[in-house]
């Protein structure tokens, strides 16, 4: 499988990352070990996890993620086939991107990944209220110190990016090499219309997160009352609006002509957009990781993607 190279760093991935919010949230640790295992397996390497999650699962605190991975790759030994990604400043326990927080949360998420070194550490989050020269040092530092290989920001629009890359250039601080934006084929205004670009003029890499759409994609809901039951459902109803039936319909339209399930028709689509290194996903079943996997192999014909590009256009509004 062609591999990937995250922005200007010397990281390479396949063009699917794990998502990890799923481990000890909708899937327990045995669970999460096969679906890592049979991920590895196929040749993809990177995986995607946070401090917090999935603290909002019943019963959880946040840390539950990073320990199942930490496990499974003590387990699994190997440490560096695998491209692990984590990120700090969401979780109210270790809330923000203060020097103190950042230097403190890295340990935590070391010590609970049982390594001791990040792949790509993420500001899960803008935190206005720390100046970034502050934040940059700080992770800047870890890379000198060689906690972490390379660092990234993950929501934050195009003209922070700009400002943080100035930042690391006049400081020669370590730069952010990559973002993680939301964006998917219902959600695309954000990203197209800032980060994209500033992204793209930089050499930043893209690794998209609810590439699915939390599953709304896949197809399997028809409607609202479909999702009633489900853990994701408060994730989920936004997408109910004509604009997402329209996505729909063209997605199981070419889904029946070029023999690809929907999921990963949304996948492909993502994949092949300019400037997106990956997109992340994460499944809760073998199935489902078979299925998202093999979009990896789909190459997308132009006229499918400007269908589906044309079937998602969304209204741009002037604020
Ligand atoms: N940076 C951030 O702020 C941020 C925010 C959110 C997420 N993320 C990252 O992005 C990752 C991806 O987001 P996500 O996992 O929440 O959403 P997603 O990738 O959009 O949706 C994944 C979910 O869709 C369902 N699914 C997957 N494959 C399927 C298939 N073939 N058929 C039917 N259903 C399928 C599964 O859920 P069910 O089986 O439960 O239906 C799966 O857990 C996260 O794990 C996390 O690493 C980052």
């Amino acid at each position: 499988m062609q591999k990937r190279t995250l922005g200007r760093s010397e990281i390479e991935i396949a063009p699917l990352v794990f998502g990890g919010n799923v481990f000890g949230w909708t899937v327990d640790e045995r669970q999460s070990f096969e679906l890592l295992d049979r991920f590895v397996e196929r040749g993809f390497n990177a995986i995607d996890t946070a401090d917090i999650y999935s603290n909002w699962a019943p019963g959880n605190n946040g840390g539950e993620s990073e320990s199942v991975v930490g496990n499974w790759l003590a387990k699994r030994g190997r440490r560096d086939d695998v491209v692990l990604m984590t990120k700090v400043g969401m979780w109210d326990k270790r809330k923000g991107l203060s020097a103190a927080n950042i230097r403190a949360a890295v340990e935590d998420s070391l010590r609970r990944l049982r390594t001791d070194y990040l792949d790509v550490y993420f500001a899960h989050i803008d935190d206005t209220e720390v100046p970034l020269e502050e934040t940059l040092e700080a992770f800047s530092k870890l890379v000198q110190d060689g906690k972490v290989r390379t660092l990234g920001a993950s929501n934050y629009n195009g003209e922070r990016l700009r400002q943080a890359l100035t930042i690391s250039q006049e400081h020669q601080f370590a730069r952010y090499e990559v973002v993680q934006p939301e964006y998917n084929l219902y959600d695309r205004q954000e990203y197209e219309t800032g980060l994209a670009e500033v992204a793209e003029q930089n050499e930043v890499g893209v690794v998209t997160y609810f590439s699915l759409a939390s599953g709304f994609l896949s197809g399997k809901y028809r409607s609202k009352d479909d999702i009633a039951d489900t853990a994701r459902a408060g994730m989920l109803q936004k997408y109910f609006t004509p604009r997402g039936g329209q996505i729909m319909e063209a997605l199981h339209e070419l889904s029946g002509e070029l023999n690809a399930t929907p999921a990963q028709l949304a996948l492909a689509w993502l994949i092949g957009s300019p400037g997106v290194t990956a997109p992340i996903a994460s499944a809760t079943r073998i199935a489902q990781l078979e299925e998202i996997m093999d979009a990896a192999d789909l190459t997308l014909p132009d006229e499918a993607r400007r269908q589906l590009t044309e079937a998602s256009a969304y209204e741009t509004s002037s604020t």
